[in-house]
């Protein structure tokens, strides 16, 4: 009980008695002890219904009066039991139990109340109750009950005890009330801000990662470009995968924490699962049968295929891991489209293409489907699961615009279902990844790079990547200083190759603004070590001008060239607005 709920002189005194009709009925206000862990049909504290009561005439036969027609005309549900019979049963249900419960009367008389238990309810609130029932007081509990027809619902019970003059006990009371809706939506909110939180602090933490491996894999590349000698090169190149290794599970928080640059461009899918095919099968092992059941006729979807193959491996390896003695996985697509019921998928209306792979495992038991997308959630033993998988899976495909769905029953397999946006062909002309292009790295032409950093390691290593590949290097710690070397440099500069989030009053995107604004003429390449929100939303931005940390030299270069190349031409970027600014510093 808190001090709030508590009127002046209840609490430590015991508040006044409600004499009823002469005394024929006396009832003990509950003074707000019985609202804080149930729901409060009227809102605010309960102080006056009554917690407990003694009544003049016992029996159930006297129904003539008007509060028995309130009490089967309430749309509250009530019940009396009788606690002098054997095993505390029914003695009386009104209308509105009969609605919420779905049993009718003759099915509830003479049975006690667990009746409306099963499998998932909790057994503290159920002891809550013995308890409250054993020790003849009022009680107050949210717990899971079910229907007739076995569907579940969350049952506010308020119970309380009723005494004749002598103070024996005749009765309880009770009342329930379904707040499945509450239930529902608070434990859905209180999911997503959760996710929401993990997803901020994972995103910070990839992105300092990415700077720091950024240093760690670039210097690896510089020392490895330097030497011939084998005996240093095994245990450089050695670094270089770890360094690798960490990269990807970066990745992995990125993907979760929906921060990926995605490069999304029309992708048939029948075809990434066929190409993939050896390596699908090569990660689950002999034992282990792959199924296709790919249709025909599959429209392209819009989707970035590099983390699709990614996504499809971690949801294999699943299920791989679920079926130890071996079994089926099936892949299936298929065409889908939703227009009544985009809602129940939580998709607007429109075509998409289902990506579906189904195990015959042991299946996900409720508690852990409910949290299998969570980071870091995992029920293997320590060494074999990171718990990143699903979490990936389901970051990427909502970032795509998708939805993951799962269905998974205990002991009788798993069915996970991607759904991505299908590409309409005009809008989404396939983009050129950068890898895709020439693999020799294009070198400069003396073209002048002005570096904006604000970690010196990390714009030391761009310097000697530039360098080395042949232009000239200005450079600058952050935006202010950037703008004054631009403003010595007279015209010179070809590059703008700018940090986005940096320390001080103006972002990367705020920098590239102003120098357009003195020189149209500059080109402007931005990095980042994660898609911070401002990226996402400008869509234009998102692929031709942010290379992302941590990048390898070949792809320093690639970028570089093609922000050189394309100078001058229009190009979008988004508003630096303070609203949308980063939020991280670093
Ligand atoms: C008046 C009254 C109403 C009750 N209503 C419910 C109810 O709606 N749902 C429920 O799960 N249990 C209800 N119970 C609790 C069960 O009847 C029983 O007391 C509880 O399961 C603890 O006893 P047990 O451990 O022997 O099952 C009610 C009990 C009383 C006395
Ligand atoms: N196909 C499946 N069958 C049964 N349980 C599954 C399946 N897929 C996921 N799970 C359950 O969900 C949990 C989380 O899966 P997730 O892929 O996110 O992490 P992980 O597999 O435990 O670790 P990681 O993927 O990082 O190696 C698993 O530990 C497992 O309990
Ligand atoms: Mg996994």
């Amino acid at each position: 009980m808190t001090e709030n709920n508590v009127p002046e002189g209840a609490g430590s005194n015991p508040p006044s008695l409600d004499v009823q009709g002469d005394g024929q009925s006396i009832g003990v206000p509950a003074a707000g002890e019985h609202e804080n862990v149930s729901y409060n049909p009227t809102g605010g504290p309960g102080i006056h219904h009554w917690q407990r009561a003694e009544i003049t005439q016992p029996g159930l036969d006297e129904r003539g009066s008007v509060f028995f027609a309130a009490i089967e005309m309430t749309r509250m549900p009530i019940i009396l039991t009788d606690p002098n019979l054997l095993d505390n049963p029914v003695v009386f249900a009104n209308r509105a139990f009969q609605d919420l419960t779905g049993y009718t009367e003759e099915e509830v008389l003479g049975r006690n109340c667990r009746f409306l238990q099963g499998a998932h309810t909790d057994r503290e609130a159920v002891a809550e109750l013995r308890h409250a029932v054993e020790e003849g007081r009022a009680v107050s509990v949210e717990l899971l009950n079910y229907k007739r027809d076995g569907t579940p619902f969350w049952n506010a019970c308020f119970i309380a005890p009723v005494f004749d003059k002598d103070d024996k006990l005749l009765y309880f009371f009770a009342s329930q009330l379904d707040v499945t809706r509450r239930r529902t939506s608070e434990q859905a909110f209180r999911q997503a801000q959760k996710m929401e939180s993990i997803g901020q602090l994972t995103a910070g933490l990839a992105h300092d990662f990415n700077n720091l491996l950024q240093v760690v894999s670039g210097n690896l590349e510089l020392a490895l470009s330097r030497t011939d000698d084998e005996s240093l090169r095994r245990p450089l190149e050695n670094a270089s995968r770890a360094a690798e290794r960490g990269a990807k599970l970066t990745k992995q928080l990125l993907a979760f924490a929906r921060k990926t640059r995605l490069e999304a461009k029309p992708t048939n899918l029948n075809t990434l699962i066929t190409e993939f095919g050896d390596m699908l099968e090569n990660s689950v092992g002999p034992q282990i049968e792959v199924q296709l059941n790919l249709r025909s006729r599959v429209p392209a979807a819009l989707v970035d295929p590099v983390h699709l193959e990614m996504a499809v491996l971690n949801v294999l390896i699943n299920a791989r891991d679920a079926m130890p003695k071996g079994g089926c996985i099936t892949i299936g697509t298929s065409k889908v489209h939703l227009n009544g019921n985009a809602s129940a998928h939580h998709l607007p209306p429109g075509d998409y293409v289902a990506l579906t792979i189904s195990d015959e495992g042991e299946g996900m038991p409720p508690h852990v489907l409910e949290r299998a997308t969570e980071p870091f959630f995992t029920t293997k033993t320590q060494g074999k699961g990171t718990g990143l998988g699903l979490a990936m899976v389901h970051g990427f495909v909502q970032q795509s615009l998708g939805r993951l769905e799962i269905e998974s029953h205990h002991g009788k397999g798993t069915t996970i279902r991607m759904l991505f946006p299908a590409a309409d062909s005009q809008a989404h002309a396939p983009r050129q990844p950068s890898r895709d292009l020439a693999h020799a790295e294009p070198k400069g032409q003396a073209e002048t790079i002005l570096v904006v950093e604000d970690s010196n390691d990390v714009l030391e290593l761009a310097r000697e990547h530039l360098t080395a590949l042949g232009y000239t290097v200005l450079t600058a710690r952050d935006a202010d200083e950037a703008l004054t070397v631009f403003e010595k440099a007279e015209g010179r500069i070809d590059l703008l190759f700018t940090d986005l989030v940096m320390p001080g009053s103006m972002n990367g995107l705020a920098l590239a603004d102003a120098v357009r604004e003195r020189s149209p003429a500059t080109g402007v390449l931005l990095t980042t070590g994660y898609n911070d929100d401002l990226l996402t939303e400008g869509k234009a931005s998102a692929g031709a001008d942010v290379l992302g940390k941590p990048y390898r030299r070949s792809d320093l270069a690639d970028r570089v060239r093609a922000a050189l190349n394309g100078r001058g031409r229009e190009r979008r970027i988004p508003e630096a607005g303070a609203s949308r600014g980063p939020r991280h510093e670093g």
